[in-house]
């Protein structure tokens, strides 16, 4: 269920990067970290049966549920896989994470190896967030189960270590008062009905960087 909401309430980052790449037919894809497929299924359908989308997850479980959410894309394939040893047949035109690094070890390790999975000139795409900087009536959220739950605000800077020219950053936040997908989403995170209380979800940080081309 929260993999749902989540795709509601964080589909206008989504879409924002997405459309800044001119994302199309054929491209060739990673999504790191895929968890339920959200994002999987999204660049399923803009890549067409003449792409392909590898989603790679530790968790034999996520590689389960993503292969579920994509069941109808004979262009996906889900694979259980330490983000850390990334290793894919092919070079990819773009690798995409979102809501991963914060709970890595060491998300500038999984950016370089994200990067060394593109092809030179692809692309590489980071949606993480700044926890601390949602609010619910005006107080700061925390998220303790996760490593790095403020890594959204570090990552414009793990970019260039990475091997990657930045292309671009920015942050967008969903926020909502009363009924609605802002208050479902956080009641099914938290248990918590905020009411009418205001609520500004934690702003996701896009990170796009570019691999250098070949020389
Ligand atoms: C919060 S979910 C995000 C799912 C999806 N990216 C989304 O935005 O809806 C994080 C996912 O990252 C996976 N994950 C955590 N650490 C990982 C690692 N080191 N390598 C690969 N996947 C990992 C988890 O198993 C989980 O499915």
């Amino acid at each position: 269920m929260p993999q749902v909401l989540r795709d509601d309430v964080y589909r206008r980052p989504l879409a924002t990067a997405l459309d800044r790449l001119g994302l199309g037919p054929g491209w060739r894809c990673v999504d790191v970290g895929a968890g339920g497929g959200d994002v999987t299924v999204a660049l399923a359908e803009m890549v067409g049966s003449g792409g392909r989308v590898y989603a790679v997850d530790s968790d034999p479980r996520a590689r389960d549920e993503a292969a579920q959410a994509a069941a109808a894309f004979s262009q996906v394939l889900a694979i259980t896989q330490a983000a850390e040893d990334l290793i894919l047949p092919e070079p990819v035109d773009l690798a995409f994470c979102r809501f991963l690094l914060m709970h890595v070890i060491d998300p500038a390790l999984v950016l370089a190896k994200m990067a060394g999975a593109v092809r030179p000139g692809g692309w590489v795409v980071a949606q993480e967030p700044i926890t601390s900087a949602g609010r619910i009536d005006g107080l700061a959220m925390s998220m303790p189960g996760a490593r790095h739950p403020d890594v959204g605000a570090l990552l414009p800077a793990l970019v260039v270590p990475a091997g990657l020219e930045m292309v671009d950053a920015w942050a967008e936040a969903p926020a909502g008062a009363g009924p609605g997908p802002v208050a479902d989403y956080l009641a099914s995170l938290t248990g918590v009905d905020p009411g009418d209380d205001p609520v500004v979800l934690p702003p996701l940080v896009t990170v796009i960087g570019r691999v250098p081309d070949a020389v």
